[in-house]
């Protein structure tokens, strides 16, 4: 079983790749968010079923949603079959490794080989990040279809096999106190803003992870539930859709390739 969390498709794109080679269930994380519910989510795990997390990395960390997910989900029939990762990031990594290390841990299951793999970047709400330009996002998307099979084979081979960019400078930093300040004020929906050009198309509706976008009078309307993922902003063909002013004269990307 794969759980996977994905906003412009990066990660979705690895987990049904990994899904087509293990012939493995993928499970949406987004859509046990949108459950009003509180029940904990149950997944019977056969006792030899690989167990694989694939999601983007936020902040130097694991997603908000994603640890949420980790926490409250059960694993019935688990039986210390270690649980793997593939993170997708647009450049660096910093510790998010050991982040989604002690969330396992935290539910007493086992984990070993935790991977990442770089793709082009989302992330454009703050002054001097853009998205990458369509040079390097080819390049990068090549990049990750060589080292993708390569990964999937140390998993399947449960090889240990050094796949992970951490990145050099700050790391501490990044991943410790710049991680607790995105996680605590950054996923916002207040700054979202649509303006006239939008033609009521619903593709920000669709997009969203976990179903926080609603159309009123033919407009969207956040609901309050953002994980920051930008992938209504990414998708709108029309760019009605800004974050404030950081978005505004920056670059759109989304990951529509089929293979
Ligand atoms: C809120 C946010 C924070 C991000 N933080 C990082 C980061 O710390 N390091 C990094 O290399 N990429 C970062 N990115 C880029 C994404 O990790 C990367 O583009 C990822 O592949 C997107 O996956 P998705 O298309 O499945 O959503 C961030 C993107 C977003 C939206």
């Amino acid at each position: 079983m794969i759980f996977y969390f994905s906003g412009t498709g990066n990660s979705r794109w690895v987990a049904t790749q990994l899904s087509a080679h293990f012939s493995d269930t993928l499970y949406s994380i987004g859509e046990y968010e949108r459950k009003e519910s509180p029940l904990a989510p149950t997944f019977e795990v056969k006792p030899d079923e690989k167990i694989g997390f694939v999601f983007p990395v936020y902040s130097w960390g694991v997603p908000p949603v994603v640890t949420r997910f980790i926490a409250d989900m059960q694993l019935e029939g688990y039986n210390r079959q270690p649980v793997y990762c593939i993170m997708t990031c647009g450049d660096e990594c910093g510790y998010t490794n050991r982040m989604f290390t002690r969330a396992i841990k935290a539910k007493r299951l086992e984990t070993k080989h935790i991977y990442s793999i770089i793709m082009p970047n989302s992330y454009i709400c703050m002054k001097g990040f853009d998205v990458d330009s369509k040079e390097v996002q080819a390049r990068k998307i090549e990049m990750a279809k060589i080292e993708l099979p390569r990964v999937m084979s140390a998993i399947e081979n449960d090889q240990s096999i050094d796949f992970y960019t951490k990145g050099k400078r700050f790391l501490r930093i990044k991943s410790g106190l710049i991680y607790k300040l995105f996680a605590k004020h950054a996923l916002s929906d207040k700054p979202y803003r649509c303006g006239d050009a939008c033609t009521s198309c619903g593709k920000c509706v669709k997009v969203c992870p976990v179903n926080n976008i609603g159309l009123v009078a033919g407009k969207p309307v956040w609901k309050g539930n953002c994980t920051q993922c930008l992938a209504c902003i990414h998708v709108c063909p029309t760019r009605a859709i800004e974050y404030g002013k950081s978005t505004q004269n920056k670059g759109r990307y989304f990951f529509n390739q089929q293979k």
